[in-house]
């Protein structure tokens, strides 16, 4: 069977595939799209897919960035990353949730070591990878919506 293309396959840039249906959004604002970038972006949410419905960001002239990576992987675990270089997939990866993540969420607890003035990387422990639950390594609290805490 022919597979159905939503979106044309790009010259160079990145394809993130496999996105949870529904997170592509959420992967628009982690690459800081359209505040601080103007990249030409293509997006196809809800897709069939082998295993239920997904989503499909691709950038154009873009490639990620490792602390984009890590930051889609709270948001879209089973996503892939597929770097393009001239029509062709040159490198293609999977997402990988850490043991623990640190600099990339704060902490939902104002008091908390983290917050403060003091210069404390924010640092979470990963109590559970599906679905996603992570504590915060100084004071234990637990965020309600993980993505509206990625800084
Ligand atoms: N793609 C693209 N432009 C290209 C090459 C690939 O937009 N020049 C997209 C494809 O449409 C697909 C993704 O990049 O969404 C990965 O491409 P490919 O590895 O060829 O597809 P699959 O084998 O289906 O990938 P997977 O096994 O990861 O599902
Ligand atoms: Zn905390």
């Amino acid at each position: 069977m022919k597979k159905e293309l939503k979106i044309p396959r790009i010259k160079n840039g990145t394809v993130i595939d496999h996105i949870t249906a529904g997170n592509a959004i959420k992967v628009l604002h982690i690459l800081g799209i359209p505040k601080t970038s103007t990249f030409v972006v293509s997006v196809a949410m809800n897709v069939k897919s082998r295993m239920g419905k997904k989503d499909i960001v691709k950038v154009e002239n873009r490639e990620i960035d490792p602390k984009e990576v890590d930051k889609i992987a709270l948001i879209a675990p089973k996503a892939t990353i597929n770097i393009i270089r001239d029509y062709e997939v040159a490198e293609k990866y999977l997402v990988k949730l850490p043991d623990e993540i640190i600099g990339i969420v704060s902490c939902s607890n104002p008091t908390c070591v983290s917050n403060s003035r003091e210069p404390v990387k924010s640092r979470f422990k990963v109590i559970c990878k599906d679905p996603l639950r992570i504590i915060c390594y100084y004071c234990e609290r637990e965020p309600e919506d993980i993505s509206e805490r990625i800084i």
